[in-house]
């Protein structure tokens, strides 16, 4: 997270992890869950699926899709390590903001650094649930879904997670599913199991 303006310090100490009584005037409390991996693991494959779901239950969903979402936050992001991480801080502080607001928040985003994956964890707050959608790297190249692999290995792409950037293994997911052994349909019911077991959907 980078640090503050001067002039913005005063209120940097006043935004922390929503207040959950801030959630509850509003009703059913929302929550995060933020969802990682590789490009071509799955994450906007189940982040759409989820959400054609949790909507069917009456729930007001959005999702955050790295692919689309960084056009909209980001557009002055790259992809170093820094604007990576810059990138993801603006995502969670969104993500929180429509969570303490009733809202199912998908985020679908690679997230690479585990360091990224602390700080939305914390920004949230206890709504908030971490998912690495997982496949192994020769998987994902060989489903290449937007061709950046095959664009990556004519050199049209650098900086491509996996390949020629890092992605740390997560360290502390709070659910894997592995989308190279099972369909998108039991990954889907795993995580809302999860999500039940959460306590952040009714049983
Ligand atoms: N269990 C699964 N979960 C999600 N996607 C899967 C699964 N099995 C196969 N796929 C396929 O893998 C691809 C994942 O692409 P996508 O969802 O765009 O990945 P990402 O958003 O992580 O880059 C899709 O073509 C999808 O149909
Ligand atoms: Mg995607």
């Amino acid at each position: 997270m980078t640090t503050p303006h001067p002039a913005l310090q005063h209120v940097a100490k006043t935004t922390g992890p929503p207040p959950i009584h801030l959630a509850k005037k509003h009703g059913r409390p929302g929550f995060v869950l933020w969802m990682e991996g590789l490009s071509g693991s799955g994450k906007s494959t189940l982040s759409k699926t989820l959400a054609a779901k949790l909507h069917a239950d009456g729930w007001n969903v959005e999702i955050l899709d790295g692919d689309e979402v960084r056009q909209g936050l980001s557009p002055d992001l790259g992809f170093s390590r820094k604007d990576r991480e810059t990138h993801a801080h603006r995502v969670s502080y969104v993500a929180r903001v429509l969570s303490r607001n009733g809202v199912a928040v998908l985020v679908a985003l690679i997230t690479p650094y585990e360091s990224s994956r602390k700080a939305a964890r914390t920004s949230v707050g206890e709504r908030f649930t971490e998912v690495y959608i997982k496949a192994p790297l020769d998987i994902c190249q060989k489903r290449d879904v937007k061709g950046l692999y095959k664009k990556t290995q004519s050199g049209h792409v650098t900086q491509m997670t996996g390949v020629d950037d890092p992605f740390e293994e997560p360290a502390n997911p709070d659910l894997v599913v592995d989308t190279s052994s099972d369909s998108v349909e039991t990954c889907a019911g795993v995580i809302l199991g999860h999500l039940k077991a959460k306590g952040f959907l009714p049983n």
